[in-house]
């Protein structure tokens, strides 16, 4: 398998995985795909080189778009067109469970303790904590710095704020946004938009 990775999105998020990638996998030769920078630019010195996810050719490929329901869309095309996906853990030295599924990125100073389960397209960003327990379904995004203590459970595409914490053993509707600085102190089983502490339902979800 060719030891190359196509980060498909050149956004902030891209950006980060890659310095991330160069800089914990050195050898690793990094191209981007993004649908709206034109093929042939270069970003941070790594190449565009593709226009859409299915058209990945000799790399493995990794969605680094933070917005959840684009990610897995866009995962799950390039999953039907045949593209081999990628997996970057930037500390295994913090990551203490089963390996994440399929696309997923853990960023540097992220921990991941004991029988955690992390599904496919997951984004565990930067010094985001998942204690022991923890199950994040598909294409959850843990934004930088978030707590979730042990035996908390994400239903699919759940993204929870930078710096908010989730109590141990909380389940967590599928599609649910939790804001940054939130504390969740109980079950969440309405989607929608949730902040403050204790977290309150603000919003419903957009759409
Ligand atoms: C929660 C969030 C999604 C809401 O966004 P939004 O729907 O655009 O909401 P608005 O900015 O219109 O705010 C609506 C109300 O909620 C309040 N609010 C918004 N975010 C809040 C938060 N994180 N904590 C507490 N209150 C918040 C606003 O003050 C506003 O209150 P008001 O009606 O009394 O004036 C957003 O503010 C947020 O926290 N996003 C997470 C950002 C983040 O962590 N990014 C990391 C990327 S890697």
């Amino acid at each position: 398998m060719s030891d190359r990775i196509c980060l498909f999105g050149a956004g902030g998020h891209g950006r980060v995985v890659a310095g991330q990638i160069k800089a914990r996998l050195p050898q690793t030769d990094i191209c981007f795909g993004d649908a709206q920078k034109p093929v042939g630019s270069t970003v941070n010195g790594c190449s565009v080189e593709f226009a859409t996810p299915q058209v990945v050719r000799d790399a493995r490929l990794i969605v680094t778009i933070g917005d959840n329901a684009l990610r897995a869309r866009l995962q799950q095309a390039a999953i039907e067109a045949g593209v081999p996906m990628a997996v970057f853990i930037a500390d295994p030295d913090r990551y203490f469970a089963e390996p994440p599924g399929e696309g997923s990125m853990v960023l540097a100073g992220a921990v991941v303790n004991s029988d955690a389960r992390i599904g496919a397209g997951v984004i565990v960003n930067s010094g985001a904590i998942i204690e022991h327990d923890c199950a994040i379904d598909v294409f959850c995004h843990l934004a930088p710095g978030c707590i979730l203590a042990g035996d908390t459970v994400l239903g699919a595409c759940v993204f929870v704020g930078a710096g908010a914490r989730i109590v141990n053993q909380a389940r967590i509707t599928a599609r649910t946004v939790i804001g940054a600085g939130a504390t969740v102190i109980r079950d969440i089983t309405e989607p929608g938009i949730y902040a403050g502490t204790p977290a309150r339902r603000i919003a419903a979800l957009p759409g």
